[in-house]
């Protein structure tokens, strides 16, 4: 099975902390990268200078990508334009980066009542999602991405339901510097969700392995 692949088309929505830094680094490694945030591509100059990647409208990003990186606060998921995924290519494999704080995103009832983010995502979209980088500081990604083989290498989880857009992703996890944990379906994405163990901390996949299923 294929597992890593190169010169991919990626569309990020969100331009921000996690949004940019994930530009940054998927560019170095060989990507097609394109980018949006809800103000317009005019405003993404210092970001598509700093990244290497091209700034474009939201209805735009997702056009015959790949991967569709989807990197907002988690409310403004609810806002994006629906059929928004419809002219990526098929298959694509849509990431969810994005994490559930109500100081900041106001109270989202199912979620509060016991769904996952990432499930909650997916209903917004009306696409399998696969939760990818929601666990770690956005500097992170550019202070402790390594190669494969390091030791003590840093490990982060993905869980998705899709299994091939789920194997896309343990690629590029892999590929941009950090072991991929396959977590399971997207339910299963609760542990890792804020306020778990293996929310945030910078381990390998040994002991990140441990503190899932501990959760
Ligand atoms: N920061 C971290 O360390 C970190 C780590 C892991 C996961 N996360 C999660 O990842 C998500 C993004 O976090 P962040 O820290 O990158 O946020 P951020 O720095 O505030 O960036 C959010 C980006 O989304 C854009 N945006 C907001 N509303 C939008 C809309 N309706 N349509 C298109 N773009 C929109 C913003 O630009 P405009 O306002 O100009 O549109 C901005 O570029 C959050 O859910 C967060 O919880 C963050």
């Amino acid at each position: 099975m294929e597992i890593r692949r190169i010169g991919m088309k990626i569309g990020i929505i969100g331009a921000g902390h996690i949004g940019g830094n994930l530009a940054q680094l998927l560019v170095q490694h060989g990507h097609e990268v394109v980018i949006a945030n809800s103000r317009g591509p005019a405003t993404l100059g210092a970001v598509a200078q700093r990244t290497g990647a091209t700034p474009v409208e939201v209805a735009d990003a997702p056009r015959d990508a790949e991967v569709v990186i989807v990197a907002v606060p988690l409310r403004a998921v609810a806002e994006l334009p629906k059929g928004l995924l419809d002219t990526a290519r098929p298959g694509v494999a849509v990431i969810d980066t994005n994490n559930y704080y109500p100081q900041r995103d106001g109270q989202i009832r199912p979620i509060d009542d016991g769904m996952t983010s990432a499930r909650w995502v997916s209903e917004q979209l009306a696409r399998p999602v696969v939760k990818a980088f929601n666990n770690i500081v956005a500097q992170q990604l550019l202070d402790r991405h390594t190669k494969p083989g390091t030791e003590g290498r840093r490990a982060l989880p993905v869980a998705g339901d899709d299994g091939a857009a789920k194997t896309v992703v343990l690629g590029l996890v892999d590929e941009i510097g950090f072991d991929a944990v396959d977590v399971g379906g997207l339910d299963e994405s609760w542990r890792y969700q804020p306020g778990t163990p293996a929310y945030g901390p910078d381990v390998t996949a040994a002991k990140l392995i441990e503190l899932l299923e501990g959760a």
